[in-house]
C-alpha cells in the first residue's frame, strides 16, 4: 500500500483535546483542542483572565484538567507527569527567581534541582546569559526588568528542556528588551526546542509560527499571524481628530458603524455597508467633530483579534 503523508507525520509537540478546567463557578478553560508542532514557536494570545495560565499549569503538571487531555511529546501530563517534568522548562509569570540569590546562585540552583552543571549545557544558555554574566554577582532582586528575564529564561533553559513554556515572559518589560527577547526565542530553534509562549500583547503574535486567539477560556482562532490577519474581509478606516473620545462617542451613533476603537493615535472603523467617506466628515462635524481626517488601511493583526473578540464564533 502506498505510503500516505499521515504514516509518515511525527507526533506533535503538544496535542490537547477537549480540555476543561473549572476554579468553583469560573470555567477558566472551556473544550481547549489544539496541537503544537515539533521545533514551533506557538503563542497564545489573550487578556488577563482568558485562562493562560491554567492551560500553561496543565501542560508543565502543576494541575489536572477536570476534562479533556494533553498529551506533551508523547507522554500524557497527569499519569506521565515525572517523566514530563525533565523535558520541560517553564518560565511562569512571577516568582521564578530567588531574589535573595545571586545571578550565578539562581542559575546554578536550577541546574542542581534538574542534575545538570550549568558548564555542560552552556552553549545552550550563551547567548541568552552573556548579557547578565557580568553581573553575575548581583542578587537578581536588584536586576532590571530585562536582565531579570533574561536570566529566569536562562534558569528555564539550564536543563536542556525539548519543551519551554513562557507564560508572559515580556509583560513589564521595555520594548528594546521585547524585541530582543522574541529574537533569542529564534535563535533556540537551531537547538530543536519547542517554544510555547502566552503573550497579552497582540502585535507580539507576528513573531509565532503559528497563533490561538483565547479569550475566556476558549480558542476563538489558531493559525499562522499572516492567515489571521488575510481573515479581515472589511474595508478598514483610520479616522483622526483632535478629540479622540468625541470621534468615538459620534462614530458609534451612526447606525452603519460595526466597530470604532482607538488604536494609536487614531481610531480604526468598520462600516456595515459601503458608507459613502466623502460625507463622512460633514456628518462627523455635525455631531461636534471637526477636522477629521479619514484615510482607508491596512488592517494588520491586530485589528483582525479585535473584530475576533467582538463576535466570538465567527471565523
Ligand atoms: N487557583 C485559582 N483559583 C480560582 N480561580 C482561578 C485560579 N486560577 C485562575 N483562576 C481564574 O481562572 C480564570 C483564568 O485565569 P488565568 O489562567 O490566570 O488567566 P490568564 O493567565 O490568561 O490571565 C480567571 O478568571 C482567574 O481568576
Ligand atoms: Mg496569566
Amino acid at each position: 500500500m502506498a505510503r500516505t503523508t499521515s504514516d509518515i507525520a511525527v507526533k506533535p509537540a503538544i496535542e490537547a483535546s477537549g480540555v476543561g478546567k473549572r476554579f468553583g463557578p469560573t470555567r477558566a478553560l472551556h473544550n481547549i483542542s489544539f496541537s503544537v508542532e515539533e521545533g514551533e514557536i506557538f503563542g497564545f494570545i489573550g487578556p488577563d483572565g482568558a485562562g493562560k495560565s491554567t492551560l500553561f499549569r496543565i501542560i508543565t503538571t502543576l494541575i489536572a484538567p477536570d476534562e479533556g487531555k494533553i498529551d506533551v511529546l508523547g507522554n500524557d501530563t497527569v499519569k506521565d507527569f515525572r517523566e514530563l517534568r525533565k523535558v520541560i522548562g517553564y518560565m511562569p509569570g512571577r516568582f521564578s527567581l530567588y531574589q535573595d540569590l545571586t545571578v550565578e546562585e539562581n542559575l546554578s540552583f536550577y541546574a542542581t534541582v534538574f542534575g545538570a552543571t550549568i558548564r555542560e549545557n552552556y552553549e545552550l544558555i550563551r547567548d541568552i546569559y552573556s548579557h547578565i554574566e557580568p553581573f553575575k554577582k548581583r542578587l537578581a532582586g536588584k536586576l532590571s526588568g530585562g536582565m531579570k528575564q533574561k536570566l529566569a529564561l536562562s534558569c528555564a533553559l539550564i536543563h536542556k528542556p525539548r519543551l519551554l513554556v513562557l507564560d508572559e515572559p515580556t509583560t513589564g518589560v521595555d520594548a528594546v528588551s521585547r524585541a530582543e527577547f522574541w529574537e533569542m526565542l529564534k535563535k533556540l530553534k537551531q537547538h530543536g526546542i519547542t517554544i510555547i509562549a502566552s503573550t497579552p500583547y497582540m502585535d507580539e503574535a507576528m513573531q509565532c509560527h503559528r497563533v490561538a486567539l483565547i479569550q475566556e477560556g476558549k480558542i476563538l482562532s489558531v493559525d499562522t499571524p499572516e492567515k489571521i490577519r488575510a481573515g479581515f474581509s472589511r474595508k478598514l478606516f483610520s479616522i483622526r481628530a483632535p478629540e479622540k473620545f468625541r470621534l468615538i462617542t459620534a462614530l458609534k451613533t451612526f447606525p452603519e458603524t460595526l466597530s470604532a476603537y482607538p488604536f494609536g493615535d487614531s481610531v480604526h472603523v468598520t462600516f456595515l455597508n459601503d458608507t459613502p467617506v466623502d460625507s463622512l466628515a460633514d456628518r462627523l462635524k455635525k455631531e461636534g467633530v471637526n477636522g477629521a481626517e479619514i484615510v482607508e488601511t491596512t488592517p494588520g493583526i491586530e485589528d483582525r483579534f479585535l473584530e475576533l473578540m467582538e463576535k466570538p464564533g465567527e471565523g
